[in-house]
């Protein structure tokens, strides 16, 4: 997991700077305590800190192919600065917003913040520890998958090579990448001439809609496409039909059969919003091309 901690102006003087208000650790410190809890973890950090608004965008800019997600604390640009809202969707990583004093508890000009709505989470109010917050939760929501594409692919193929039957199959292959790449949920869906049915999933809880019209949800609109819907905050998607209580993001691909077909979906969630990451989303776009063979077997 490769994390990019972005600090905003004045942030440079911790330590020094009213330390009543933001602590005596400096940034160095704070910097040190991140690449060792990252490495705990078996990722990487990468920080940046800067005085200057443009100078942050540039950064993320350029390290938005290396980076899985973002640890930001923009200082006091975080209360006027659109541009960098504005950054932070466009990279569409998922984002940590960061501060060591409690924002909301200080002058009504701080409790604005324009990554409110782009942002997967708030960790204030802790001194240097919000940082160490932040890098958890970070990695929590967007761990990479377990295995590269080529891994998955293979495992997924030797699992199809066996005679079982086709709702067990489902259920497995559902399940080996729910694990790999930790989703919430994953299940396979059948596309027919008027309807789409769950054939197999893993997860909490059953699908509360195991068929529906083939024009209806998410599964419907990734079939009319015909390409892969991504759904970063299903809040915010009149299309989306709840498959189970609790998610946030869903993404659906389907998978077509040599002649380009649709035959099937692959439907994937996660409780967090922002979970899709482009490299998650790359991860399971093979991994829907490598479950084409299921849908050669007999019984569809
Ligand atoms: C801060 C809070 C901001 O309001 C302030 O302008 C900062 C630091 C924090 O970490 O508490 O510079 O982001």
């Amino acid at each position: 997991m490769r994390i990019l901690v972005l600090h905003g102006p004045n942030l440079n003087l911790l330590g020094e700077r009213e330390p009543e208000i933001y602590g005596a650790s400096t940034l160095a410190e704070i910097d040190a305590r991140l690449r060792q809890r990252a490495e705990q973890l078996g990722g990487e950090v990468r920080t940046f800190q800067s005085n200057h608004e443009g100078a942050l965008i540039d950064r993320l800019h350029e390290e938005r192919h290396w980076a899985d997600g973002i640890l930001f604390n923009p200082g006091a640009l975080t209360h006027y600065a659109w541009s960098l809202r504005d950054a932070v969707a466009a990279v569409a990583l998922p984002c940590v917003e960061v501060h060591l004093s409690d924002v909301a508890q200080r002058e009504p000009w701080r409790r604005v913040s324009v990554l409110a709505d782009v942002r997967v989470a708030l960790c204030a109010g802790q001194g240097a520890n919000s940082y160490l917050e932040a890098i958890d939760l970070l990695v929590e929501i967007a761990r990479p998958p377990d295995r590269d594409a080529a891994a998955i692919g293979a495992l997924l193929a030797e699992r199809m090579a066996n005679q079982d039957a086709r709702e067990v199959l489902a259920r497995e292959l559902a399940e080996m990448i729910r694990r790999a790449g930790h989703f919430r949920w994953a299940g396979l869906y059948d596309v027919g001439p008027r309807q789409i049915e769950v054939v197999g999933w893993a997860g909490p809880d059953a699908p509360a809609h195991p068929r529906f019209p083939r024009t209806e949800g998410l599964n419907g609109a990734a079939v009319r496409s015909g390409k892969a819907v991504i759904v970063q905050d299903v809040r915010q998607d009149a299309r989306h039909l709840p498959t189970i209580a609790g998610t946030r993001a869903e993404a659906i691909f389907p998978v077509r059969r040599a002649g380009g077909r649709i035959v099937g979906t692959l439907d994937v969630e996660s409780a967090n919003a922002q979970a899709f990451t482009p490299v998650r989303v790359r991860w399971l776009e093979a991994c829907a091309q490598s479950l084409e063979p299921f849908w050669r077997k007999p019984g569809q």
